[in-house]
């Protein structure tokens, strides 16, 4: 059975890499999609793959609250409902507080702006038209919500922030049949690490890991949306970020030996 024919689906940051897979992967089983992203242009090549009628795409900035207001009434002026919310707009950082001293301070606040407070503006505004639906609501995390990661210290915060802060809505939701989950997707070959911003809050323009060996965006899409279908408190996918969190939560010393080696090399931060 195909449980999101004719169901909306927003989809914040779905323009690009995993947004834009869960977008063309929503509207090839039947769904309704409402998605934004900043880039005119990337907007318009997302528009031409889409069949009429099924898919709106938003200019707009999720670290704004009432732009992401708009998103959520202009879905339900298109569509008439919300199903699925998917929290996905996302940007990293790279770099180290004991180079990048103060200038590290808005680079912080600008990953937790779009990382987190997107997420909480959107589901916010979102959350009387789920309660509707008995719907559900999704925040793209990462395995860094689970295992602070050196470089990432920022994009770590926004993504713990966001699984608390979804775990005590969930939690809120209960009598309300409204489903609150989140996917942790390892490593994914995208553009998040090429407009990842250094300590300068400068895009690096460039990625430290191969981007061709890693999962493929459309890949990690059918993953996020299997486990929508089965409505999962949780995925963390592959075997490393599994193995990452359980070694963390178990052995949580060693893993700070083992995490280090894993980004550094003679003191440098290589990945
Ligand atoms: N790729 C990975 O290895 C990986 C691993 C774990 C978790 N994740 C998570 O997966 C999610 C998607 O990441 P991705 O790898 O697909 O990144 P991506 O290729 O850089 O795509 C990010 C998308 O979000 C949009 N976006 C960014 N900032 C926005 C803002 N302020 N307002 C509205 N839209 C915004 C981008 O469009 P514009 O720039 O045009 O706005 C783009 O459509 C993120 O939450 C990320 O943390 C990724």
């Amino acid at each position: 059975m195909n449980t999101f024919q004719h169901k909306t689906v927003v989809i914040t940051g779905g323009t690009d890499g995993i947004g834009k897979s869960l977008v063309l992967a929503f509207l090839a089983k039947g769904a309704n999609v409402v998605t934004c992203g900043r880039n005119q242009q990337k907007i318009i090549a997302l528009e031409s793959e889409a069949p009429m009628g099924k898919l709106s795409v938003l200019n707009l900035d999720v670290t704004v609250e009432r732009e992401c207001q708009r998103l959520v009434d202009h879905a339900i002026a298109a569509f008439g409902s919300i199903d699925i919310l998917v929290n996905n707009a996302g940007i990293s950082m790279r770099g180290l507080l004991s180079e990048g001293g103060s200038d590290m301070i808005p680079v912080i606040k600008k990953v937790m702006d779009v990382n987190f407070y997107g997420t909480v503006y959107t589901t916010t505004y979102a959350l009387p038209h789920l309660i509707k639906s008995k719907g559900v609501v999704v925040g793209v995390s990462s395995i860094a919500g689970y295992r602070g990661l050196p470089g990432r210290s920022g994009y770590s915060a926004s993504k713990f922030a966001l699984q608390g802060w979804l775990e005590a809505i969930r939690t809120e939701m209960l009598p309300k049949g409204v489903h609150v989950m989140w996917v942790c997707p390892g490593f994914t070959a995208s553009n998040i690490r090429n407009v990842a911003l250094n300590s300068k809050g400068e895009a690096q323009g460039e990625s430290p890991l191969e981007e061709n060996k890693l999962m493929d965006a459309d890949t990690c899409a059918a993953h996020i949306i299997q486990s929508i279908q089965k409505r999962k408190r949780t995925l963390v996918m592959t075997f490393q970020g599994k193995e990452t969190v359980w070694l963390n939560k178990f052995f949580p010393g060693l893993t700070d030996k083992l995490t280090y080696k894993f980004f550094f090399k003679n003191g440098e931060l290589i990945k």
